[in-house]
């Protein structure tokens, strides 16, 4: 994580203020909040398997999340740092609705602090997310290792418990897990979707 203390002025300067925000989510996102709208303040810590992600800012106002994220540098790895941000969001806040869940990323930007020619007015990615056959995924899954795009595949297989505990979902991964050590994903539990290089098809 680059944090540098310009993020910390601005997590501290949103935590303390964030009617602050206010003007800047008008103007970037076209709404029109009155300065004294309900904010709701979300947690910027994000627990992943591999340790924590912290955001700048994630704010609720009425049912929409707002993602604003400060940036001092021109760093060419900000728009895969957002998308790992607003997935974690997204997913945190997942909504389930029977068997099906209903996720839904927050509105972002970055605020670049300083401007130069090399700013960007948005940023790009190439991110591929494909479901379906495993024919198809094993010949996506190549398409995107030939092009150098992630790619992310939503497995399906027949499940049972659901929870994590019967191994009837199981796939196989391409690292053994740190516990068992055996190469097995359970997609209920570690999925369903999975990045397609952690997976065998
Ligand atoms: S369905 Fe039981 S472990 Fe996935």
């Amino acid at each position: 994580m680059n944090n540098t203390i310009f993020d910390d002025v601005f997590r501290t300067m949103i935590e303390k203020m964030p009617y602050l925000a206010v003007p800047l989510i008008n103007e970037v996102f076209h709404t029109s909040y009155p300065e004294d709208v309900k904010i709701t303040q979300l947690r910027n810590e994000h627990q992943q398997e591999d340790g924590e992600i912290i955001t700048d800012s994630c704010l609720l106002i009425g049912r929409k999340m707002y993602h604003i994220e400060c940036q001092s540098t021109d760093d060419m790895t900000m728009v895969i740092r957002m998308i790992e941000y607003d997935f974690a969001i997204g997913i945190e806040h997942a909504e389930k609705q029977g068997r099906r869940y209903r996720i839904e990323f927050p509105k972002y930007c970055v605020l670049f602090l300083r401007s130069s020619e090399n700013t960007p007015d948005y940023l790009e990615a190439d991110v591929i997310f494909a479901c379906g056959p495993a024919p198809m995924l094993r010949a996506i899954k190549a398409y995107g290792l030939e092009k150098g795009i992630p790619c992310w595949i939503s497995m399906e297989e027949k499940m049972a418990c659901g929870v994590g505990a019967c191994l009837a979902c199981v796939c196989q991964s391409t690292e053994g897990d740190g516990h068992s050590h055996v190469h097995n994903k359970r997609i209920c539990k570690d999925g369903p979707v999975f990045l397609s290089t952690e997976i065998e098809l």
